[in-house]
């Protein structure tokens, strides 16, 4: 009897210290700062489990081999919301996919920790206010789309100093100011920056 009681207090204890045992990582933590402030109209977000040890079983999620989280693949899946600071805190992360949703408010600076970012694609959402300067430490990013957003102010000039940049686009916003000529920039078509009411032609 003294040992079948003992045995369902252990019970408990293992119970009640579970939940806690097996939070996830705090990769996933960032991850499920940005799903909370997410509506979720397709359920695309479904399998975000936060009790879960790593966020490495979700959907739209991939991890490396040590389980850190190196993709967000969320691009065309119906999500609003906005884009929160923790996820500057996904260091290993190299594709942040979020295009073609209904993404709005303003591009955390805090992106600009990203600092194994390959692939920054925001396109086609409503995000307003400018593109943070602190894009510029994003020293690995090849692929950097902005375009179809309601951005204004200016395209920092820091970013010109992105030398890996291969695909870069910022049509479809109201920015205004000068294109660089000089860096990666030069190599850039018109069309990367068109449809921006007030940008001036490129800088002499
Ligand atoms: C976007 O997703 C919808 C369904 O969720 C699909 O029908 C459509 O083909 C997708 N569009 C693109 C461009 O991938
Ligand atoms: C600029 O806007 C026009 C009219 O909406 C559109 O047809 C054109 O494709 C846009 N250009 C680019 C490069 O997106």
């Amino acid at each position: 009897m003294a040992l079948l009681r003992f045995l369902s207090s252990l019970l408990l204890v293992i119970a009640t210290a579970a939940p806690l045992a097996s939070a996830t990582n705090s990769e996933g933590e960032a991850l499920y700062a940005f799903r909370i402030r997410l509506s979720d109209p397709s359920n695309v977000l479904q399998s975000w489990d936060p009790t879960l040890v790593n966020p490495c079983t979700w959907f739209h999620v991939s991890c490396d081999n040590q389980n850190h989280v190196i993709r967000l693949d969320l691009g065309n899946s119906s999500i609003s919301g906005s884009i929160v600071p923790e996820l500057g805190r996904l260091k290993h992360l190299q594709y942040l996919e979020l295009y073609r949703n209904n993404i709005y408010g303003e591009i955390p600076k805090e992106l600009g920790n990203l600092k194994n970012l390959v692939s920054l694609d925001l396109f086609e959402n409503k995000l307003e206010g400018h593109i943070p300067k602190s894009l510029a430490k994003l020293k690995k990013l090849k692929f950097l789309r902005l375009n179809n957003n309601k951005l204004t102010g200016t395209i920092p000039r820091e970013l010109n100093t992105l030398k890996n940049l291969k695909v870069f686009d910022v049509s479809n916003n109201n920015l205004c100011g000068t294109i660089p000529i000089d860096g990666p920039f030069a190599a850039f078509s018109p069309q990367s920056f068109a449809n921006n009411s007030k940008i001036n032609g490129p800088e002499i």
